[in-house]
């Protein structure tokens, strides 16, 4: 079961110690009203900065900044009671040095009160993983695919189809289970990989187009919802929203230009006028 009977939110290290246990179920969300309903079903919201695709309408992650993020973390906390809130850190906010990564990382948890950060990266990322979990900031990795390399990486790819590419992949999640990451998001890898490095590392791997050898599962909110126009072949569409929004809107705006909206029940009547004292 998914679910842990808790009254306190879930922790880092009680995600940690999920490790080949019961899959871990996680979902993104930037919005107070869909962090509530995720809430009780899943043990980790990722503020994920898709948020910069899915929200803005943006080509990809590389725009998204710190504030958005900051913004849209305090708007899930305010939403979520339980589950593990984890907010990305945004392209160029942690790269350069561990030090501008801790300043970072700092600011995002002492303005959203998360519980965790995300960022991208492996080997390169090992040296700044460390420095902040030896600081008190819990660190989710992210390997295999890395959105916010896509300029250099040339497009998204899945990673791993040839065993001739499995070795660098191995490193880097390897790199961060060493440097003390909590937990690796492994994102569009070829499933004997994903299982292999799930095997090899300590800490759980949370799959996203990674198959279900993964100690967990992450998927975007709006695309298992049917809310974006396109979605790569590992996404499930668990519910086909978009055509049921049209509905209601095409409804609504044929009601308001008939006049029959608001109807009775929608409008506020006079207070019943008191009598007069003779
Ligand atoms: O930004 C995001 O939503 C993510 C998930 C795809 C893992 O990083």
């Amino acid at each position: 079961m998914s679910i842990e009977p808790s009254s306190r939110r879930i922790s880092a290290p009680d995600i940690r110690a999920r490790k080949g246990g019961n899959p871990i179920v996680s979902l993104t969300s930037y919005h107070a009203h869909t962090a509530a309903l995720l809430d009780k079903h899943c043990d980790l919201i990722l503020v994920g900065d898709s948020l910069g695709m899915v929200m803005h309408g943006l080509e990809s992650t590389i725009p998204v900044t710190l504030d958005m993020m900051i913004l849209q973390g305090k708007a899930v906390m305010r939403g979520s009671s339980r589950a593990l809130v984890v907010v990305d850190m945004p392209f160029g906010s942690y790269e350069a040095s561990r030090e501008q990564a801790f300043g970072s990382a700092a600011r995002i948890m002492k303005e959203t009160g998360c519980g965790a950060i995300k960022l991208e990266g492996g080997r390169r990322m090992a040296d700044t993983i460390a420095f902040l979990v030896e600081r008190g900031i819990p660190v989710m990795a992210h390997v295999g695919l890395t959105p916010q390399s896509i300029n250099a990486l040339g497009g998204f790819r899945t990673q791993g189809r040839d065993p001739s590419d499995w070795e660098p992949i191995e490193q880097d999640a390897r790199a961060v289970a060493q440097a003390g990451a909590f937990a690796v998001v492994l994102e569009a890898i070829a499933e004997p990989l994903a299982a292999k490095i799930t095997r090899d590392i300590p800490i759980p791997t949370i799959g996203i187009g990674a198959s279900a050898a993964c100690d967990g599962q992450v998927l975007v909110l709006e695309d298992m919802l049917g809310l974006s126009p396109r979605v790569p072949k590992f996404v499930k569409r668990y519910s086909d929203l978009g055509p049921a929004i049209d509905r209601a809107v095409a409804a609504y705006a044929a009601e308001v230009r008939a006049r029959s909206f608001p109807a009775a029940d929608n409008v506020y009547e006079m207070k019943p006028r008191r009598a007069k004292a003779p």
